[in-house]
């Protein structure tokens, strides 16, 4: 049975249905608030040219569903992008990869015209940084980039018995107040041995499709 804040995601995620353009490819995200997108996305798989994905996970589903996941790097282009959000702030700055799959999401959102951020309200904040920020780091680096993160404020904690789908491993940061999220996002990328981590401050959101109670709230920039 779905609880209420799954309605909400699926309510979102619905709603980014409409910005998908016909024989396009698709940038499609990871998590369970995109599960509900790519199950949508199934009523319009014959008229979608292919999807790039940014996790196995979300690779497997939408082959499923019978629909075509290309590699990006034969993708022209990718018009829109939906993914969910830990996170996200007023200028649609936002943390990701709880689910781990950042760095993908991350390389999709970067070459994707348009991001669009679908989520349940209870993602929404004001300051980001309550949920820990994930950074994705090659297995040798890792006491090394906990130590520099240490320095930078931030508690590492190591998340045990979990590998990228690029064979990494993830710290995720407690404790943050993320004042100035671009600079905080330059500082953990500039740490040798970081692949990337979760804050998308830099390439933000252009549109938030919020879902609450009172229905999907499109936010836009
Ligand atoms: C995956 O790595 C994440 O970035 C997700 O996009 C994010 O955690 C949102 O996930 P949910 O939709 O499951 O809340």
């Amino acid at each position: 049975m779905s609880t209420s804040q799954d309605r909400l995601k699926q309510q979102a995620a619905e709603a980014a249905l409409q910005y998908v353009k016909p024989n396009t490819i698709v940038g499609v995200g990871t998590g369970s608030t995109v599960n509900f997108f790519i199950d949508a996305l199934a009523s319009m798989k014959n008229d979608i040219e292919a999807a790039v994905s940014s996790s196995d996970a979300s690779t497997q589903r939408l082959r499923k569903i019978g629909i075509e996941v290309i590699e990006l790097n034969n993708a022209t282009e990718v018009p829109v992008y939906i993914d969910g959000a830990d996170e996200i702030d007023e200028h649609f700055r936002m943390v990701k990869g709880g689910g781990g799959a950042l760095t993908r999401e991350k390389i999709i959102a970067a070459v994707a015209q348009q991001f669009i951020c679908v989520a349940d309200t209870s993602k929404l904040v004001g300051r980001l940084g309550q949920f820990p920020v994930p950074v994705e780091v090659i297995p040798m680096a890792r006491s090394y980039v906990a130590r520099e993160i240490v320095r930078l404020g931030g508690d590492p904690v190591w998340r045990q018995g979990f590998v990228t789908d690029n064979g990494n491993l993830i710290l995720d940061i407690h404790n943050l107040d993320i004042l100035k999220p671009v600079q905080l996002e330059e500082q953990l990328n500039n740490i040798v041995g970081v692949v990337t981590n979760g804050l998308f401050a830099r390439r933000g959101a252009d549109i938030a499709l919020i879902a609450s109670e009172s229905g999907v709230q499109t936010r836009t920039r």
